[in-house]
């Protein structure tokens, strides 16, 4: 393994964005294989990686994809994703996203408030719609990525999707919903479908979208158990004619790791910091939630120390892990930082002035491939107006 990144790090230079084919292939059929006996379209949530070769890979598997935005439909385009096989989502949307997204042929669209539907959809045909509810879960994961409680502005209430039914005439094909991101545990997927599914029945309701959310093992927590999902979730399924779901972090975020080089090893009274080139720009996770993602020296040397692993970035919350046991590294080390190949280059940024890492895929017979080059200082000011 170590000669691979070796080798890519020569070749591409880092940071970089390692992806590898098998994992990912192996990831996406997890989740088709829950859903093997159900009427069922499985779906990538484009906000976890966005990255066209590696949709592509998907799409060929039979995904279609969970959209927000006219970029995330751009990626589906490049990667050939066709239009009856997106689900087009978000809290606040668009006339004019909606007749772009009318024109490209998009086939679904969760609803998410009363008012969305009664300034959107009440008249306009040439969609499926399905009425994302917020079912009151606690999904127990970290606040910022949890969304299916009361306080959250993510969904509707039970009464407001009962009003849309039975005010208007507009058809709805679905329920939708999303209680969280990184969920481990099954209970609240379960709770959430339950209620859910009393809804369904009272009106008659044959599909559903039962969103993403699935967690896996960053640090000590188990992942979630996919058979157990199976055997407590496809019975209620069973219900329904037709089921959606969004995976993004399930199936990214294990196929991918963030190569990145030493800088600096800094000492200070306090601390021993080692500095990276990337950051919260490059990987915003850890500065944003707290997340803990794992870090490994590819080439350890010296013993094991505490430290911090930081970016070079202007914040003291440009950080990767703080207070981590690793051995110490040198100036020029390669490490990686594990599980980033889900909200990571989707959410990087250029925070002081810094570029993007490239993306690299290592397929299945050994070929790396570079999917996406390392973005030039150049690009950042593409869209500057100087006179
Ligand atoms: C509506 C919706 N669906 C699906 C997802 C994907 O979630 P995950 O990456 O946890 O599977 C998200 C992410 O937050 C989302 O907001």
């Amino acid at each position: 393994m170590k000669e691979i990144f070796e080798k890519i790090a020569m070749k591409f230079g880092t940071p970089t964005y390692v992806y590898f084919e098998e994992i990912l292939e192996k990831r996406a059929l997890m989740v088709k294989q829950v859903f093997e006996n159900l009427n069922f379209l499985p779906t990538v949530a484009v906000k976890a990686n966005n990255n066209p070769y590696l949709l592509k890979i998907l799409k060929d598997m039979g995904f279609g994809a969970d959209i927000l935005g006219e970029g995330e439909f751009l990626a589906c385009k490049f990667a050939g994703i066709t239009p009856e096989k997106i689900v087009w989502n978000g809290n606040g949307k668009s006339k004019k996203q909606r007749e772009f997204f009318l024109s490209k042929g998009i086939k679904y669209v969760n609803v998410d408030s009363k008012e969305e539907f009664e300034l959107l959809w009440k008249e306009k045909e040439g969609f499926e719609l399905f009425l994302r509810v917020n079912p009151d879960i606690d999904p127990k994961t970290h606040p910022y990525i949890s969304t299916g409680l009361k306080k959250h502005k993510f969904g509707m209430s039970f009464s407001q999707a009962e009003e849309i039914l039975e005010k208007y005439g507009r058809k709805i094909s679905g329920f939708h919903i999303h209680i969280g991101s990184q969920i481990n545990d099954i209970s609240p997927f379960k709770e959430a479908l339950e209620k859910v599914t009393l809804l369904a029945k009272k009106y008659n309701v044959r599909s559903i979208n039962i969103g993403g959310g699935w967690g896996i093992r960053y640090k000590d927590e188990s992942e979630l158990n996919v058979d157990e999902l199976k055997k407590t979730m496809v019975p209620i399924l069973k219900n329904y004619e037709f089921v959606i779901n969004e995976i993004g972090r399930f199936i990214f975020a294990p196929s991918g790791v963030l190569l990145t080089k030493v800088l600096l090893v800094k000492r200070t009274e306090e601390k021993t910091f080692v500095v990276v080139e990337s950051g919260m720009n490059h990987l915003i996770r850890p500065a944003l939630y707290g997340a803990f993602h794992e870090i490994e020296v590819l080439d350890p040397k010296n013993p094991v120390v505490k430290l911090d692993v930081v970016g070079p970035l202007c914040e003291s919350g440009d950080f990767l892990a703080e207070n981590i046991n690793l051995p110490l590294p040198e100036v020029d080390d390669l490490v990686i930082i594990k599980n980033a190949g889900a909200y990571g280059f989707s959410m990087a940024n250029n925070y002081n002035g810094t570029t993007k890492p490239a993306e690299v895929l290592v397929k299945k017979d050994g070929a790396i491939k570079l999917i996406r080059k390392r973005q030039s200082i150049n690009e950042l000011f593409d869209s500057c107006i100087l006179d």
